[in-house]
């Protein structure tokens, strides 16, 4: 039976592309764990040029990105304040040359396990 969603990790330093269009191809949904990159594209000039532009936060900007590229997004504060600013990330709106500037941030720094060599104890 074909899995309806696949859980991975996904942020603007490991874009997942061949996996992306993996899951299109098999009309399968891809859906964003550490979609923030525990915060390490923040500071990336790409993302905080777009934020000041757009008068959003870099986790806005982020969480924009992965809408537009069709993805679910599990992301994860425990701050109020934030939970709300996060939620009101699909207002923004990112031309594609904000998308290309995020595209050219991947670099395959991971936060998790890398599952080709992760072990289950
Ligand atoms: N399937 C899996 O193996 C797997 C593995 C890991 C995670 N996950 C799922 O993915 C979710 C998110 O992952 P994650 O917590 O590792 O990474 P994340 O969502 O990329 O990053 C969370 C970090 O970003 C901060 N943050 C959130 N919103 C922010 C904002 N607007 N401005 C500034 N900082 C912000 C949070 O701090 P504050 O809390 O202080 O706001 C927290 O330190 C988890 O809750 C879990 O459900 C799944």
């Amino acid at each position: 039976m074909k899995p309806v969603l696949n859980q991975i990790e996904l942020s603007p330093k490991l874009q997942q592309t061949s996996t992306r269009t993996l899951h299109a191809e098999r009309g399968m949904i891809t859906q964003s764990w550490t979609p923030l990159g525990n915060g390490t594209s923040f500071n990336a000039p790409q993302i905080t040029a777009i934020a000041a532009r757009l008068g959003a936060s870099p986790a806005q900007v982020i969480l924009k990105w992965h809408q537009n590229l069709g993805l679910s997004v599990v992301a994860r504060s425990s701050n109020a304040n934030r939970l709300r600013e996060n939620l009101a990330a699909p207002e923004l709106t990112l031309t594609a040359e904000d998308m290309h500037q995020i595209a050219v941030l991947h670099d395959g720094t991971r936060c998790g396990p890398d599952p080709e060599s992760f072990e289950i104890e």
